[in-house]
């Protein structure tokens, strides 16, 4: 059994897919499981404390993903350790090895690795880049307009198609040959934001444009589009670090699992639909 929380995020829904289609029990975490419109051979699970006490029995792996538990971290670590759950896998970023963005951000990667290292579990960690589902956040302006509105244009990531960390998450969650490993998976090459706005372009056959604005305008815009209170200062912060010096661009995904990581093109075609439409 693997218990993931997170499970309605892009990487949980993902790794969730791979291990059913494994042949693989799951238990699901979330806070809303009448919601939450998960697959039926999915075993649901709330994410309170007590119920994850005894979701936890009989559990092999535990994949966490740090915004879904919260400060709930160490809880769930002491609990997983005390039912005999064998191994974790974390979802943590790649700021934590390389730098960038507001400190803070990277301090608390850093500081749930450091629990998750404490926790007797083994452990491997997921040091992402910035996800190309990040993007998605283009799509009301793309469909309503065809011009993201951005910051930093130029700054250049090497976004990481969340097929690749779900298939590095399951090998690491099913295989203890991956313990005590911090795999920093990027996407195969740094790219600017006009390029990753031109290739949604290519992928739904329309012209696009990125119009540059402020950090502030850029932020004030990311807050009336709903984005939760920290993902602005998240994401522009990156950006601004890698308008200077292009985010890194590892081969890790390709060393895991014997492919090249997926490029942003081939992410931006499996998106299009979201990006289709008014
Ligand atoms: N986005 C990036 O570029 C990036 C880069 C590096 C690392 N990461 C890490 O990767 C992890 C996985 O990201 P993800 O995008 O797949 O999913 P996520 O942000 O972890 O969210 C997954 C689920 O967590 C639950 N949740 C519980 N408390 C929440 C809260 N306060 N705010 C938002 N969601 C909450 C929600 O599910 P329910 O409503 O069903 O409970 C949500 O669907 C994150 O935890 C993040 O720390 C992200």
């Amino acid at each position: 059994m693997y218990l993931l929380t997170g499970s309605t995020g892009t990487i949980g829904r993902e790794v969730m897919k791979l291990l059913v289609d494994a042949g693989e029990e799951v238990t699901a975490v979330t806070r809303a499981p009448h919601a939450a419109k998960l697959p039926a051979d999915v075993r649901v699970a709330g994410a309170d404390p007590e119920t994850l006490a005894s979701a936890l029995e009989g559990v092999t792996a535990l994949l966490l993903a740090p915004r879904a538990v919260g400060d709930t971290a160490a809880e769930l670590l002491r609990l997983a350790a005390e039912r005999g759950v064998q191994r974790v896998v974390l979802l943590s970023a790649i700021t934590v090895e390389y730098g960038g963005g507001y400190e803070r951000f990277a301090a608390a990667f850093t500081s749930i690795e450091a629990a998750v290292a404490a926790s007797g579990l083994a452990w491997t960690f997921l040091r992402c880049a910035d996800f190309a589902a990040n993007t998605l956040a283009w799509a009301p302006q793309i469909r309503a307009t065809g011009t993201v509105r951005g910051a930093y244009g130029n700054a250049a990531t090497a976004s990481v198609h969340e097929r690749d960390i779900a298939e590095v998450a399951v090998r690491a969650l099913r295989d203890p040959a991956h313990a005590g490993r911090r795999y920093a998976l990027t996407g195969p090459q740094p790219l600017t934001q006009h390029d990753k706005v031109r290739l949604i372009g290519e992928a739904i056959g329309r012209r696009l444009a990125f119009q540059e604005i402020t950090h502030q305008q850029a932020r004030q815009a990311m807050l009336a589009q709903g984005l939760p209170e920290d993902v602005p200062d998240r994401m522009l912060g990156y950006l601004s670090t890698c308008a200077d010096q292009p985010g890194p661009a590892t081969d890790t995904v390709e060393r895991v699992l014997g492919r090249p990581a997926l490029p942003y093109a081939e992410w931006a075609i499996d998106h299009a639909d979201a990006f289709c439409g008014s």
